[in-house]
């Protein structure tokens, strides 16, 4: 019998600059034959970051114009490692060349996503080849469809808790580029909370690595710390609550910083704050992701940003979904952060909706409805 089903590969060439991360990765896409594209593949060639976290943890966070001026130093060379891991020369061979460039337009750092945008701008035109500007949280929600186990596919409808530096979001997704928001924070984002816990604790920036590994040798129940709006009817958060309830807890019991902390008590203090702040994060949002599950009856519970490299959070999740018998794709921990190869397959996810426009701005404010 003749086979209905053909495969054909896509290139795409995607570029993060959002925020102090200067990244590219080219991603391969098998589509079906069939077009549909929930049965694509998307398999990461090569995936590069160059962090500018040194330059910015001295300032105890990202410094905009710094950010700009180091993404202008660092994307070319980014990009061109990139093809050069994926054993393709753009320059000599026409046909190593992607099929589509991606590009973060927003939301972000205006400057910083400038670079990333004219640098696009640029390449496409040079090798005339079409570019989608991506919105940055639908990378985010593509990081789970990157390097699938073979055999594998995301069953949708999904609900997918969103949380990084900027943003925590519980999205609704019935297909494969089709989202709805269906709660967000009212005011920090959970990877902001971690960040501000961070700071008042001296720990260094980003604080959500820091927290995290603290934690692991820290008891998690000895201070009891609000869950704000957890038991709320709606499906939003709040974390500024949280941060200030440690900030007072600090002020009150007279914690002293990490740099203060010399004796083994004052360091068994800190890791158990910040066990038990890792505890209250990630028990509002599995509590507040199981709450929008019920309501909706996803197949599917999926996790991303930034804060989805956490390990409690990781951990949490997992068995929360498979206790309530929801499917669960664990991202893979190195798209969890900012990178291209996210980029790449939103953009290939949304090309078909992408405005065709011989010039794309930057969109600093872009938020997904
Ligand atoms: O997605 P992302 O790389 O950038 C934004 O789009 O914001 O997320 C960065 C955030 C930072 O707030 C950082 O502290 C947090 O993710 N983060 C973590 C962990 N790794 C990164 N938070 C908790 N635990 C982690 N292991
Ligand atoms: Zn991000």
């Amino acid at each position: 019998m003749k086979s209905t089903r053909h495969e054909k590969n896509m290139k795409i060439l995607g570029i993060e600059t959002s925020c102090d991360e200067s990244a590219a990765a080219l991603v391969e896409v098998t589509e079906s034959g069939r077009k549909l594209l929930k049965e694509s593949r998307f398999s990461v060639l090569a995936s590069l970051i160059s962090s500018q976290i040194k330059i910015h943890a001295q300032y105890g966070g990202v410094v905009p114009e710094v950010a700009a001026r180091n993404h202008i130093n660092n994307l070319l060379p980014v990009i061109k490692e990139t093809f050069a891991r994926a054993k393709l020369d753009p320059v000599k061979n026409k046909k190593d060349r992607p099929d589509i460039l991606a590009v973060t337009r927003g939301p972000g750092l205006a400057t910083s996503l400038q670079v990333g945008v004219w640098t696009a701008q640029a390449l496409s035109l040079a090798w005339q080849v079409q570019l989608i500007g991506v919105n940055h949280m639908q990378g985010h929600l593509a990081s789970n469809w990157l390097d699938l186990p073979a055999g594998i596919t995301l069953q949708l409808p999904a609900i997918c808790l969103t949380v990084s530096g900027g943003h925590t979001e519980l999205v609704w997704i019935t297909k494969l580029g089709v989202n709805k928001i269906l709660g967000r924070t009212v005011d920090d984002a959970a990877g902001e909370a971690y960040d501000k816990v961070a700071k008042l604790l001296d720990l260094g920036y980003p604080g959500g690595p820091i927290i995290d590994k603290l934690a692991a040798q820290g008891n998690s129940t000895r201070f009891n710390l609000p869950r704000p709006m957890r038991n709320s009817p709606d499906l939003n958060f709040s974390f500024s609550g949280l941060k200030t309830a440690v900030l007072y807890l600090i002020r009150d019991a007279k914690i002293k910083p990490w740099s203060k902390a010399t004796s083994a008590k004052d360091k068994e203090t800190i890791y158990d704050l910040c066990a038990s702040f890792q505890a209250a994060v990630s028990d509002v949002l599995v509590s507040k992701t199981l709450k929008a599950a019920a309501k909706r009856k996803p197949k599917t519970l999926l996790l991303s940003g930034g804060v989805a490299a956490n390990s409690a959070l990781r951990i949490k999740m997992q068995v929360a979904a498979e206790q309530n018998g929801y499917a669960f794709n664990l991202v893979h921990l190195r798209y969890t952060t900012d990178n291209a190869a996210m980029i790449a397959a939103a953009g290939y996810i949304n090309r078909a909706k992408a405005k065709v426009a011989p010039i794309i701005h930057a969109q600093p404010n872009w938020e997904l409805k």
